[in-house]
C-alpha cells in the first residue's frame, strides 16, 4: 500500500506539532504561539474570512516550481502544471508568471488556463473521456498538444480535425504498464486500467496518425499515478517509451519532439519520504537526455500541495462510546482526502495553547459517518474556538469541495510575502440554488 497516502491512514498518531521539514515545506513559522504562512498570521485570516478557508503561499508555490526547473536545467523541458490539483486563477498565474505551461483534462480547465493567461501551446489536454465537444473546442483553441487515450478517440479526432480543416499535433499517451506503490485510486500507469493506449496498440495509433492529412504525431506520453515517491517507476516508464519512440522512427515517424512523463511526484504529508527535486532529476535526466527529445512534466500536487492550508475551528468537544469527538466546522464536502483515499493530514494549532495531548477523531458537520478529517490522532487539548490548520490542502483540496449538505465551498486565500487577499470569496446561499429558482428547465 502506498507509503504516501496510505501507510498512516487518517488514522494513527501524529502529535499535532507538525515536524519541521513539514512545516518548511509550506512556508509555516510560529511567532510566539501565533502560526504564520509566508509571514502573515493565520489567525488574523480566520477571524477576518471565517472559516473554513483554503489559505495558500506563493512564495512555497514558487519555490517549489524554481527547483524542478532547476533539476530538469540540463534538458530541454517544460514544467506543465497540472491544473486539476489547484485551479484557483491566482494559482495558475503565480505558474503562468515564472513560465509554467498547463495540463488539462477537459474544457472547463482550459478556459480556466486560458483566463490565466496561459497561451494555446502552452497547454496540454490529456483525459481518458474528451467528448467530440471537448475535442472540437481544443482543436479550435490550437492547443499545444492533445494527448489521445484510445484509438476510438483519435478516430473521432481525426474525423473532427478533417470535417473542420483544422490540423492538431497529438500525443498517445501510452499505458506502459508500470507499478507504483500509491493508493489504488491514483495508480494509473499498470496494464489493466483505464487510462493510456497499451503498448500493443501504439503503433497501429502512430500509424492512423501518419496517415491522416490533419493529425502531426509530435508526442509520447505516460501518467504513471499520483503521491509518488520513488524515481524507479519513472525510469521504468521512461525505459518503455524510449524503446517505443525508436520502434516508431523506424516506422518512419520523424515527428516526435516530446516525451512527456506526466506528474505524479509526491510530497511529505507526514514524516514519510518524499521525492526531493535533485534527486528526481539525477534519476531520469540521463534516461531523458538520450532520446535527444524535449521534455514535459505534469505535476501538480508536488507544486501546491505543501503550499497550501486549510484552516478550520472547533466547534465542540463530545465524549461518546469511550471515545473523544473534536467536532470542527470544516467536513468531507471541503476537504474529500481523509475520507475518500484514507488519508493522512497532519493538523496543528493556530495559535499553541500548550495543553496536554489526547487521543481524538476530528470530525466535521456532515451527515456521514465518513466525514472525518482525523482518527485516532494525538492532538493537544481543545477547545471550541480553537483554531486549527490542515496541513497539505493545496492540491486536491478546493477542486475537490462539493456542496454536499447544502454547504457553500470555503473561500480561497493568497498569502504572498507577509501580505493576504482573498483569491476567491466564500460561497453565498444563494449561489447554492439560485440556478434552479426558473422554471425554464420544465419540459412540457
Ligand atoms: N497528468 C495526468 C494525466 C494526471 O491524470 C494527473 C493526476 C497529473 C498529471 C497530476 O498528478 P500529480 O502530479 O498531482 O500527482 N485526487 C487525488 C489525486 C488524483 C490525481 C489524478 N491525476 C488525490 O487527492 O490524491
Amino acid at each position: 500500500m502506498g507509503e504516501g497516502v496510505l501507510s498512516r491512514a487518517a488514522g494513527q498518531r501524529g502529535s499535532g506539532a507538525g515536524t519541521s521539514a513539514l512545516l518548511e515545506d509550506a512556508g509555516l513559522t510560529r511567532d510566539a504561539a501565533t502560526l504564520l504562512l509566508g509571514g502573515a498570521p493565520l489567525t488574523e485570516i480566520a477571524n477576518q474570512v471565517g472559516t473554513p478557508v483554503f489559505v495558500y503561499n506563493a512564495e512555497s508555490i514558487r519555490s517549489r516550481y524554481r527547483s524542478l526547473d532547476r533539476a530538469l536545467a540540463p534538458l530541454p523541458h517544460r514544467i506543465c502544471f497540472a491544473v486539476k490539483a489547484n485551479g484557483n486563477l491566482a494559482v495558475l498565474r503565480i505558474l503562468q508568471e515564472l513560465g509554467a505551461g498547463a495540463d488539462i483534462v477537459s474544457v472547463g480547465e482550459m478556459h480556466r488556463a486560458l483566463a490565466a493567461g496561459f497561451t494555446p501551446d502552452q497547454i496540454v489536454f490529456s483525459g481518458v473521456g474528451k467528448t467530440a465537444d471537448e475535442l472540437l473546442s481544443a482543436a479550435k483553441a490550437g492547443i499545444g498538444h492533445l494527448n489521445v487515450e484510445s484509438l476510438e478517440e483519435l478516430e473521432l479526432l481525426g474525423r473532427i480535425t478533417e470535417r473542420e480543416g483544422l490540423s492538431v499535433q497529438v500525443g498517445i499517451r501510452v499505458n506502459p504498464d508500470v507499478t507504483t506503490d500509491t493508493h489504488p485510486y491514483i495508480s494509473t500507469g499498470k496494464s489493466g486500467m483505464k487510462f493510456g493506449v497499451p503498448t500493443d496498440q501504439v503503433l497501429p495509433a502512430a500509424e492512423y496518425i501518419l496517415r491522416h492529412p490533419r493529425l502531426e504525431l509530435t508526442t509520447l506520453a505516460m501518467h504513471l499515478g499520483s503521491q509518488i515517491v520513488d524515481t524507479e517507476p519513472f525510469i521504468q516508464g521512461i525505459g518503455r517509451l524510449r524503446e517505443l519512440a525508436q520502434r516508431l522512427r523506424l516506422r518512419g515517424v520523424t515527428s516526435l519532439r516530446v516525451l512527456d512523463i506526466g506528474g505524479g511526484l509526491g510530497i511529505r504529508y507526514a514524516e514519510e519520504r518524499s521525492i526531493e527535486p535533485a534527486q528526481f532529476g539525477a534519476a531520469v535526466v540521463p534516461h531523458l537526455a538520450a532520446t535527444g527529445l524535449m521534455v514535459y512534466l505534469e505535476p501538480g500536487r508536488f507544486l501546491v500541495g505543501s503550499a497550501g492550508l486549510l484552516l478550520t475551528r472547533v466547534l465542540y468537544r463530545k465524549h461518546s462510546g469511550g471515545k473523544e469527538f473534536v467536532v470542527v466546522d470544516a467536513g468531507m464536502n471541503d476537504l474529500v482526502r481523509p475520507s475518500h483515499y484514507q488519508a493522512y493530514h497532519e493538523i496543528i494549532e493556530l495559535e499553541e495553547r500548550g495543553r496536554p495531548a489526547n487521543r481524538v477523531d476530528v470530525v466535521g458537520p456532515v451527515c456521514e459517518t465518513g466525514d472525518f478529517l482525523a482518527l485516532d490522532r494525538m492532538l493537544p487539548g481543545l477547545e471550541a474556538g480553537d483554531g486549527l490548520a490542515v496541513l497539505g490542502a493545496g492540491a486536491y483540496g478546493f477542486v475537490m469541495a462539493s456542496n454536499y449538505n447544502s454547504r457553500p465551498r470555503p473561500p480561497e486565500v493568497i498569502v504572498d510575502s507577509g501580505k493576504w487577499w482573498v483569491a476567491r470569496p466564500r460561497e453565498r446561499i444563494e449561489d447554492l440554488f439560485d440556478s434552479e429558482r426558473s422554471d425554464s428547465g420544465i419540459s412540457e
